[in-house]
């Protein structure tokens, strides 16, 4: 069963797309001069990853991405978000570029082109190379640096022909569930080094924005952020401050230092680290930036943790509330919310949604793959979408995290996210039927157009949003000081 979603607010280029990630697809960890990363190193590392999975070969998307791309086009999608390897392109971190890298991403954006799909390259998806955690990673200044450079070789490799480009995808994981929590590489429990990982994992973004400006003028770049909607527990003091904490440690830290408004400076009291901070650093995060990517999972209701980690605010979970198959609560109205607050708190010029999905033990049957709780859950953030839409917000473009079921990091294999269903035995590869849905979306969007296609937008959020536009820029060039 489906249900109908009006989708004639969202403007007739729309980017309607599907996401995926290097380390969760593609395998060959071992070929074509390829060196390990930190996802390597830690998911060989006993008792982390569920079932002992690695991404040792995960979806063979380096051997089959001609299939890959046969099914983007089956479902009808206009655009293709995937990410770079580093240490396939830059075995050492730093130095030597591996042609062979640089070919295989090469070959996929002339094949994306030639199906008339836009390529949206990320740079970095969480697969540092190990030599440079060796050598100190994020925690480290140089990281951000020597990922600068990197940037400067992908966009004057590709930048002839991909104009959408992300920096990071998703700082916080890295840095905070990397570093902090310890469940994802490098496997760090550290405030200091999480804090320090934050700061030039920010600083990386905006040296790799100059780097891929200079590289490949034209280019059009962002930065990837998963944002929650936080709400408190209970209307008591304590969880009132709790919630402002997390969503500090959610969503402010990651967006207010490249609105140029530097670190939150509650934050800053609630960690206790210094920041690594020097001169020109803050002007250099705060790069103006193309578009502003929105990945959005779950919200978060959330108490006082007095005793627990930073930022000492702990999820609680709302009884009542339908869940995925990661058993995070679906809200699809959290999506309009932050859809909203970036266009109205921060002026976003341009908003994609960078990944939105949800996981299900979906199997194959005698006529494929039914999932009708991903279907649903599809046309209920595609219907919040198009409320943004509708109220005026600049967003350009929707992915659905993922095309595939793929290495869903410390779970392995057992969550699956695809709108296509892979069978990890024979790498067979079946359309479920949300991945059907989807194709029809597109379609009717396409048919659904009037001529007059521009969204009319509520004008009190729109002037919210030029009023935080002109903020920035008339940021002083060099704002260093927090
Ligand atoms: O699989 C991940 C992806 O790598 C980053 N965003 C969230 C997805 C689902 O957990």
């Amino acid at each position: 069963m489906t249900h109908p979603i009006d989708l004639t607010a969202l403007p007739r280029d729309f980017a309607w797309g599907v996401a995926t990630s290097a380390y969760q697809i593609e395998g060959a960890v071992a070929e074509d001069g390829r060196s390990p990363s930190i996802w390597d190193t830690f998911s060989h590392t006993p008792g982390t990853i569920d079932n002992g999975d690695t991404g040792d070969v995960a979806c063979d998307h380096y051997h089959r991405w001609p299939e890959d791309l046969a099914l983007m086009k089956e479902l009808g999608v206009t655009s293709y978000r995937f990410s770079l390897a580093w240490p396939r392109i830059v075995p050492g971190g730093d130095g030597a570029v591996n042609r062979r890298g640089l070919d295989f991403y090469s070959r996929l954006v002339d094949a994306l082109l030639d199906a008339g799909i836009t390529p949206n390259a990320t740079l970095y998806h969480w697969d540092l190379p190990q030599t440079l955690q060796d050598r100190g990673g994020w925690p480290a200044r140089e990281t951000a640096e020597h990922f600068a450079a990197y940037a400067a070789v992908v966009a004057d490799a590709l930048g002839d022909r991909v104009r959408q480009w992300a920096t990071l995808n998703e700082p916080l994981c890295s840095a905070w569930i990397g570093h902090l929590e310890g469940r994802m590489a490098p496997g760090v429990s550290d405030i200091t080094a999480a804090v320090r990982a934050s700061y030039h994992l920010l600083l990386g973004h905006g040296l790799a924005t100059q780097a891929v400006r200079a590289a490949a003028p034209g280019a059009e770049i962002g930065i990837v952020n998963n944002l929650s909607t936080v709400e408190p527990a209970t209307g008591s003091d304590a969880d009132l401050a709790a919630a402002r904490r997390m969503d500090g440690h959610t969503n402010r830290w990651w967006l207010d230092p490249v609105h140029g408004r530097g670190f939150p400076a509650d934050l800053r009291e609630t960690y206790g680290v210094d920041l690594p901070e020097r001169p020109g650093d803050l002007a250099t995060i705060a790069q103006p930036l193309d578009w502003l990517g929105l990945n959005y999972y779950f919200p978060m209701t959330i108490a006082d943790d007095p005793d627990g980690p930073p930022p000492f605010a702990r999820q609680v979970p709302r009884p009542d509330a339908p869940r995925t198959g990661m058993d995070w609560e679906i809200d699809a109205g959290g999506l309009e919310s932050l859809i909203m607050r970036l266009t109205t708190e921060y002026g976003a010029r341009r908003i994609l949604v960078t990944e939105n999905g949800s996981a299900y033990p979906d199997t194959v049957g005698p006529t494929g793959v039914a999932d009708p709780e991903r279907t649903r859950y599809l046309e209920d953030h595609l219907a919040a979408c198009a409320r943004a839409a509708r109220r005026g917000a600049p967003l350009a473009g929707y992915y659905v995290w993922s095309l595939l079921d793929n290495f869903e990091w410390a779970y392995g294999y057992d969550k699956r996210f695809g709108l296509v269903h892979v069978d990890y035995a024979t790498q067979r590869r079946t359309v479920k039927s949300s991945g059907r849905r989807y194709a029809e979306v597109i379609r009717d969007h396409r048919h659904a157009l009037a001529p007059k296609d521009a969204p009319t937008g509520a004008k009190g959020d729109l002037a919210a949003g030029a009023a935080a536009r002109a903020q920035h820029d008339a940021q002083p060039a060099d704002a260093s000081v927090v």
